[in-house]
This record gives C-alpha cells, sequence and structure tokens, in this order.
C-alpha cells in the first residue's frame, strides 16, 4: 500500500540495512520506498512504528527487536529516546566510530561523487564522561537546590535530568549541587524554562550563563580558562566553545601538522594566518607563534574580548574583527597565499564567503567542520575551482551521538 495511504501509527516488519547520516537506520518498506528507522542496526529485523509518511520517504521508530544485531548494547540512561541528545546509545561504544566511518564514506560519495582518502581515520576518546559544555532548562527548585532538564527529543519540550553519563563528573556535580540563591543571585525574577550554559574548564571547575545575567556576575561567573597544552586560552559559558577538551589536543595537533605541511610545500606561507569563524581565536592562538601577521574574524561580538586576550602579548601583527566572515573576505582581497582555516558552524560556508576563497590567492584551506555532509558539499564547489583533498580525518567528539567532527585539508 502507498505510504500516504497508511493509517498512522502503523507496525510492520523492516529488515534494517545500513546505517545512514543522522545514526537512523536505512530500510525498505514492502513496495521499496525508503524508510529512516531510529534505533534500528544494519542486519537487525525490527518491528516498526512509522511515525511520518513523506511521498519519497518514510520515517519510523523500532518498537521492538526480532532479530538482534552483535553491535546492538543497552543504553545507560534512563532518559534515552527521551532526551534530544545521544541517540546512538543502542549501539555498542567500540563500534560506534566503525559505523560513522562508514556512513561518512557513504555520504562523500553520495554528496560529492568521490571517495575519501583510504587513510582516512578517526580519532577517538572516552566514550562516557567527555562532554565539558551543555544547555539546561531551569525547571524550578526542590529541596534548596536547582532543577534541570534538557531538550526532548524533536520537541520544545523539557525532561527533568538528574544525571548525564556524557557530561564530565564536574558538570554532573553541577546539576546536583547548584543552588538557586547562588546561581540567581542580583536577579529579581527567574523567568520560567531559563536555559543555562554550563561549561567545565577540565578541571571541574564550572562556568555558567544565562540571558539576563547582571554584568557583574556575568565577569564573575561566565568567565573559564582552558589549559591546552602550554596555552591558557580564555573562553566562558556565554560563547562557542568545542565540547569535548579530552580529545580537543588531537584536533590541535593535526591542524598543527596540516599547518606546518603547507608552510614547508610552499602552497602556504607563515606571513598571514587567517582564523574564519574563530570564536574566541582558539585556531589562532594556538597557532600563532608560526606566523608574523594573524586575523581573526568571527561574528559573535562576545567572543571579540575573548580573542583579544587570547591573542595579546606574543608578537607580530594582530588583528581581532568582528564581522560576518562573508562580509570580511568580501571587503579585504587576500592577494598573498595566507595559510586559512576555517570552521564554519553546521551549515557550512557561506556561498558568498566560498567565492571570495577560491577568488583569493589562498591556495591551501584547512577546513574543520562538525557537519560531514556541508563539508562534503563545500568540498564539491572547492574541488570546481581547482582544489584537491590533500588529507581527512575524524574526530569523534560527540560518542553517543551521530555527530563527528572532520578536518579536510584541500589545496591547489
Ligand atoms: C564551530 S564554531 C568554531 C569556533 C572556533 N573556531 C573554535 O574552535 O572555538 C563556529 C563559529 O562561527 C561563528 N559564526 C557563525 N556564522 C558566522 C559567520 N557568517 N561569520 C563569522 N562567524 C560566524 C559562530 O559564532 C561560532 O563562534
Amino acid at each position: 500500500m502507498p505510504i500516504n495511504r497508511y493509517i498512522f501509527p502503523v507496525v510492520c516488519e523492516l529488515s534494517i540495512e545500513k546505517l545512514v547520516q543522522g545514526g537512523e537506520g536505512f530500510a525498505r518498506l514492502p513496495g521499496g520506498r525508503v524508510c529512516f528507522v531510529r534505533g534500528g542496526l544494519p542486519g537487525e529485523r525490527c518491528r516498526v512504528e512509522l511515525t511520518t509518511g513523506k511521498k519519497d520517504f518514510a520515517r519510523g521508530r523500532v518498537v521492538e527487536v526480532l532479530e538482534k544485531s552483535a553491535d546492538r548494547a543497552q543504553p545507560k540512561c534512563p532518559l534515552y529516546g527521551k532526551c534530544g541528545g545521544c541517540s546512538l546509545q543502542h549501539l555498542d561504544s567500540a563500534k560506534q566510530v566503525t559505523y560513522l566511518e562508514h556512513v561518512e564514506r557513504e555520504n562523500f560519495k553520495r554528496i560529492a561523487h568521490e571517495e575519501l582518502p583510504a587513510e582516512f581515520i578517526i580519532h577517538q576518546g572516552e566514550p562516557w564522561g567527555y562532554r565539558n559544555r551543555a544547555r539546561v532548562v531551569y525547571l524550578g527548585d526542590r529541596d534548596g537546590h536547582c532543577r534541570f532538564g534538557f531538550r526532548k527529543q524533536e520537541s520544545n519540550g523539557v525532561v527533568a535530568v538528574e544525571s548525564c553519563p556524557v557530561l564530565t563528573p564536574g558538570l554532573n556535580d553541577f546539576l546536583k549541587n547548584a543552588k538557586p540563591p547562588e546561581i540567581f543571585r542580583g536577579l529579581k525574577h527567574v523567568p520560567r524554562d531559563l536555559e543555562l550554559n554550563i561549561f567545565d574548564d577540565g578541571t571541574g571547575r564550572v562556568a555558567y550563563y544565562y540571558r539576563g545575567m547582571p554584568e557583574a556576575r556575568k565577569r564573575e561567573c561566565s568567565v573559564s580558562c582552558v589549559k591546552i597544552g602550554a596555552k591558557q586560552i580564555t573562553s566562558g559559558a556565554s560563547v562557542f566553545f568545542q565540547s569535548n577538551l579530552s580529545l580537543l589536543p588531537r584536533l590541535v595537533q593535526s591542524v598543527r601538522e596540516a599547518v606546518d605541511e603547507g608552510i614547508a610545500s610552499g602552497a602556504a606561507t607563515d606571513e598571514w594566518l587567517i582564523d574564519l569563524f574563530s570564536g574566541v581565536g582558539f585556531f589562532a592562538a594556538l597557532l600563532q607563534d608560526k606566523f608574523r601577521r594573524v586575523t581573526t574574524v568571527e561574528r559573535d561580538s562576545l567572543c571579540l574580548e575573548y580573542a583579544k586576550v587570547n591573542l595579546s602579548g606574543m608578537g607580530g601583527v594582530v588583528e581581532n574583527v568582528s564581522a560576518p566572515a562573508e562580509e570580511w573576505l568580501v571587503k579585504n582581497v587576500v592577494d598573498v597565499p595566507a595559510t586559512l582555516i576555517v570552521d564554519p558552524p553546521r551549515t557550512g560556508l557561506p556561498p558568498e564567503a566560498l567565492d571570495a576563497i577560491v577568488k583569493s590567492s589562498v591556495n591551501r584551506v584547512i577546513y574543520v567542520s562538525c557537519d560531514p555532509v556541508t563539508l562534503a558539499r563545500d568540498f564539491a564547489k572547492f574541488r570546481a575551482a581547482g582544489f584537491a583533498l590533500k588529507r581527512a580525518e575524524g574526530f569523534a567528539f560527540y560518542p553517543q551521538t551521530p555527530h563527528l567532527e572532520m578536518m579536510f585539508v584541500l589545496a591547489r
């Protein structure tokens, strides 16, 4: 029967063929229509409740596993399937990287019509207790302590949380012990559903931030200092920062190697480092020692003060710009073979930014991405302008979820 004639919910038996982007299982309904199945693993036969029917595909969720994969695991968290995070807990932690590698190889072939290099690898860290940054919703107080929740899966609702197995011990401690008079000091009224950003600096000290926080409290409570190797990076709960501190040094090492290779090959120079989508100037601060001139460009003006601090006192010319990267690139023609790092949000590079880069004298781009799909899309446009993929690495920054951090090095 055509899927649009089903009366939902409908339950049917399906065979899961593979995992796809987003961590869903891929199956086919009788008649051949594609069905994306939440909670299904390759090789499994499952009873699936169909939840959505579109013209070309359907969506469903596993209600019973009839034939189980050897890689299936018991989800560790009681909120699995309720809260919006960690939707891959039903897959053995030790196997997640193998599956993600397969998904990314397929994605790249489908979107960029090219194979990822055979030597593409995914660096791994701890599967639990790794996440040093989170957003929680305040749900009022109980026995003098704050109650917090996470946003629910596919809805704006909130599910109460007492502890979370992917968060660091420091953040779990905050969830358990934070007291409203301390957290909301200086606030006359705490709005319903107030969201808090919480950030563990890697030592268990937790910074926090919420909209409407009094300025003095913001300076006192939202600022953090993170140690990466010998370097201290000032950041905070009010701005973007990477969320897997224990694996982050591995990404930094790969970026530093890529920079060195570029300079050694002559495709880039040590004359000018341009760090676009720079946040608090993270990559620039860790690479500044190699360059005579450094420019960071970031849209979020809150990051600017942090970037100034992080790039101060090291010599060389430093410019910290608060502007959209695409606007900066159009106004500032890059006419030397500079070293360029881009680390855009999930949406990838704005088309104007990509156009300006390929028209510039930049011959080598280090592209850090948290979305392999937009990365593959942007890669295809770079390739059309003469760039080739020189290096590809993955970083399992988000275990128990289908997300992956990637680094590509492109050169022409
Ligand atoms: C994935 S984060 C990377 C930040 C930084 N590279 C780091 O590692 O901490 C992306 C950053 O891009 C910024 N951003 C988003 N769109 C932008 C745009 N059009 N121009 C400049 N920055 C932008 C966001 O505010 C965010 O700080």
